[in-house]
């Protein structure tokens, strides 16, 4: 399938899927089932990957899966540089002294992902792996000041990416494109970046 009109393309759907059979055995040769790991999902951007990347597992990998939901963009392409937890994991999820997998879309700033680890912290968990589709290798310039102090990095990243707006395969621009199996760079007008 080709991308619309209007987009670069980044990564077909066949990449994204030789790719992550590969970060599938990367981690299940790292995390242990002695750390009884859960993998939590943040939504809405990483349902797609999630779902492809925990299906490559191997059986036996006796993985629990949990959700939750979250938001730092609004409808624009620039970070709120605020986090706000819309729905967090169910509240009889007992994370202590357990690994956890979060698996998110992209790491940006890196403010998602920093708030999120401190929220699984402060529940229990013992550990947190971050695991992302996308690894920004420049930080867009968050909307405000101090977003970008101690920029986390992902243990797990299936790819880097430079300064583009990224769609497709779960990641959306104003709620749209996420179906697109795959990724693609949107070209914005200068005002917008
Ligand atoms: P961070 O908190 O700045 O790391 O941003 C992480 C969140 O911003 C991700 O979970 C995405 O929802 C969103 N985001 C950042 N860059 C992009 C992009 O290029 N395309 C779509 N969403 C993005
Ligand atoms: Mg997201």
């Amino acid at each position: 399938m080709q991308a619309p009109e209007n987009m670069r393309l980044l990564f077909t759907a066949g990449e994204i899927r030789s790719r992550l059979e590969r970060l599938a055995r990367e981690i299940a040769s790292k995390v242990k089932p002695s750390e009884r790991p859960i993998a939590i999902v943040v939504l809405q951007g990483a349902f797609i990957f999630a779902a492809d990347l925990l299906r490559k597992l191997p059986p036996a990998f006796g993985i629990e899966i949990a959700f939750l939901r979250c938001q730092s963009y609004g409808s624009g392409t620039r970070s709120s540089g605020r986090v706000l937890l819309l729905q967090d994991i169910d509240p009889e999820i007992d994370l202590r002294g357990r690994t956890v997998l979060l698996l998110d879309d992209i790491l940006d700033t890196g403010l998602t992902m920093n708030f999120l680890v401190s929220h699984l912290k402060r529940r229990g968990a013992e550990r947190v792996r971050v695991c992302v589709l996308l690894h920004r290798r420049r930080v867009a310039r968050p909307a405000k000041s101090g977003a970008r102090k101690k920029r986390l990095k992902p243990e797990f990243a299936a790819f880097t990416i430079g300064p583009d707006f990224v769609v497709g395969y779960g990641l959306d621009y104003a709620g749209k494109y996420r179906h697109l199996p795959m990724l693609a760079a949107v070209k914005l007008p200068r005002s917008k970046r």
